[in-house]
């Protein structure tokens, strides 16, 4: 008990129920980072509150999926991570809970920009710029810096990219591209891109995690996933694309309806704090957190840097947009033949 109000404050504390401790033995934590990430913010938050986590981790669409598969039942409590429009549609829908953390006074103004999107129903955890990265050992000549650059048929079947039905980063992926380039131009630009592309996997990283080991020449990922990589040391270049990109504002939900009310409040104010963002960076993963007193780790592709677009969030995030870009991607890319 003591170790938790230390931890959590006394803010935090009084918007609780009485006897709320008494009752929060256990959170079930849908988790949209990296597996490594995920283990790792899981077991610190049972080892300082006390709260078992039972966690499974999946993509960002797939998670989205699954919440709105399970409304009438709802079984998680947290949606933790993962990409800011499916969260932004899921409070659209009103599948998660409004809260307001007494910690949103501590984060960057672009994770207070998400909660207030949303009507309060999800925040930024963290942000990261797309990109992709390549196989320097592949590509001796002549890299590609650009967007353009990756229609080169040198490039044939030597491209991995997600779904953007299973993927938040290939999501991102696609609504970058219609705000860069008009929604016509931006699907034609996949469909020579289909060209140059092996494979559609499941999961956002996937493709540069195939780029490193050499089963791919180029995967188009979030760069803190590029940056992952090469920090390993896998020969792994990452590309900020010259023509500008998009960027994801990694987010935060409480499912509503979920088992753990209490849990899921205590584990919502603890992910906000500087001291449980700096977790990320000991598990290898280079996002920019978002509390304004959380180490942003060296390794973090610098935002201020990149050429970035005015990303749409409350535009690309809403219901009818992802659904209708989805089924449009379904229809003219995911069915074009390979
Ligand atoms: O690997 C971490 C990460 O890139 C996050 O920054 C991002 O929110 C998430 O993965 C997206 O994963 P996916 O594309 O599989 O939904």
């Amino acid at each position: 008990m003591t170790r938790r109000f230390t931890l959590i404050g006394a803010a935090a504390l009084a918007l609780l129920p009485a006897g709320a401790f008494a009752q929060a033995n256990e959170l079930v934590l849908y988790c949209t980072v990296g597996e490594e990430w995920c283990r790792a913010q899981s077991e610190a938050f049972t080892r300082e509150t006390g709260i078992k986590v039972l966690m499974t981790r999946k993509s960002s669409g797939e998670t989205f999926a699954q919440i709105k598969a399970e409304a009438a039942q709802p079984r998680g409590d947290v949606w933790w991570g993962g990409t800011g429009d499916p969260h932004l549609q899921a409070a659209q829908e009103g599948l998660t809970e409004e809260y307001r953390s007494p910690m949103l006074t501590e984060l960057q103004p672009w994770a207070v920009a998400q909660a207030e999107t949303s009507g309060y129903r999800t925040v930024g955890i963290y942000a990261g710029a797309l990109g992709y990265g390549y196989n320097s050992t592949r590509v001796t000549e002549n890299p590609p810096s650009c967007w353009k650059d990756l229609l080169d048929p040198r490039f044939k079947d030597e491209i991995q990219v997600a779904n953007p039905n299973s993927s938040g980063t290939a999501y991102t992926m696609l609504a970058t591209l219609v705000q860069l380039m008009g929604e016509d131009e931006a699907f034609a630009y996949l469909k020579a891109l289909h060209a140059n592309v092996s494979q559609y996997t499941k999961s956002g990283s996937a493709p540069i995690r195939a780029a490193a080991t050499g089963e791919t020449t180029i995967g188009i990922v979030f760069m803190h996933d590029a940056v992952a990589q090469a920090v390993e040391g896998a020969p792994i270049v990452t590309v900020a694309p010259c023509e500008g990109t998009g960027y994801e504002v990694g987010s935060m939900s409480l499912i509503k309806g979920g088992p753990n009310p209490e849990a899921a409040r205590i584990w919502y104010d603890w992910a906000l704090t500087a001291k449980a963002q700096e977790i990320g960076a000991t598990a290898k993963s280079f996002q920019v957190p978002s509390n304004v007193n959380a180490a942003t780790p060296p390794e973090a592709p610098k935002l201020a840097d990149i050429k970035l677009i005015d990303y749409d969030f409350a535009k690309y995030g809403s219901s009818e947009v992802r659904t209708a870009l989805l089924a449009r991607w379904d229809a003219e890319i995911g069915a074009l033949p390979k």
